[in-house]
């Protein structure tokens, strides 16, 4: 299968070319198409910085990139790529039915018949059909960040980038939120690049999880999930198989610290 992603000698950094930060180096990953990839690694070890690189909001400093056969550049004006953080802001004073509109500028152009009724579709996909007319600030925060997840599928991205998408909410509502992704991302075959701070989220969700190590960002660890997975990603919390995948994790994690 095609790679959506593909880095060589990946050299990132803050403050142009002479760089005193340099916060990914030397990065050789390759992310298949349709996968579902965990990134787990110490706090700013560059997981975000790495997201950043492949939604072109940063340029490298050395190396190669290709997202989905292309520059990072090219996908984002084909509006191929979605994004979601921890803390996604809707507009306070937009509908959520707005805000899930927010990416093709409401207000700005007349919206197309199918559009209007794809937010709706998506909506409801999100388990939000009928608070379309409420303001955000009358959602629970785990609504909210289904809103933005929404929002971020209105383009029908090819690519979707997490940035710990549901660390801000509480356990239940994440596993939830975590059983709903899996369900998408099956309906969608869109390539997902999750960040998460949590083994458990990450090892559940993740066809494949990678750890990044600091200083500079490198990978330290990359396990293949589907050998303990049934159909469709699926697998319990508790198999066995996975705690001792946590556990390989874990300690990838505290030498990566
Ligand atoms: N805009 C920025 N300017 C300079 N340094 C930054 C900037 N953003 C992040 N960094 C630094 O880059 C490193 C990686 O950050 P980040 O990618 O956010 O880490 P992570 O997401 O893994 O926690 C950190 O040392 C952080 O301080
Ligand atoms: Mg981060």
């Amino acid at each position: 299968m095609a790679n959506a992603i593909e880095t060589r000698g990946l050299d990132v950094g803050y403050g142009g070319r002479q760089a005193a930060v340099k916060v990914l180096s030397g990065l050789d990953l390759n992310v298949e198409a349709g996968s579902f990839l965990s990134i787990l690694g110490p706090s700013g070890c560059g997981k975000s910085t790495l997201l950043r690189v492949v939604a072109d909001l940063l340029d490298p400093l050395g190396g190669t990139i290709s997202v989905l056969g292309d520059t990072p550049h090219a996908v984002r004006s084909r509006r191929d790529v979605g994004f979601v953080f921890q803390d996604s802001t809707l507009l306070p004073w937009r509908t959520v039915r707005d805000n899930v509109r927010l990416p093709l500028g409401v207000g700005q152009v007349s919206l197309t018949r199918s559009i209007e009724d794809r937010s709706d579709e998506l909506l409801e996909l999100m388990g939000l059909a009928g608070f379309g007319e409420r303001l955000p600030h009358q959602l629970s925060g785990g609504q909210r960040q289904r809103v933005a997840i929404a929002r971020a599928l209105l383009g029908q991205p090819k690519l979707l980038l997490m940035d710990e998408p549901f660390g801000a909410l509480d356990e239940i509502t994440r596993d939830r939120l975590n059983d709903e992704l899996l369900t998408l991302w099956r309906r969608t075959g869109t390539t997902i690049l999750f960040v998460t701070h949590s083994i458990a989220e990450a090892a559940y969700l993740g066809e494949r999880v990678i750890v990044l190590a600091a200083n500079p960002g490198r990978l330290a660890k990359d396990i293949d999930m589907r050998p303990f997975k049934q159909d469709g990603n699926r697998c319990s919390r508790e198999d066995p198989a996975i705690v001792a995948a946590m556990a390989e994790l874990r300690t990838a994690l505290e030498r990566a610290s």
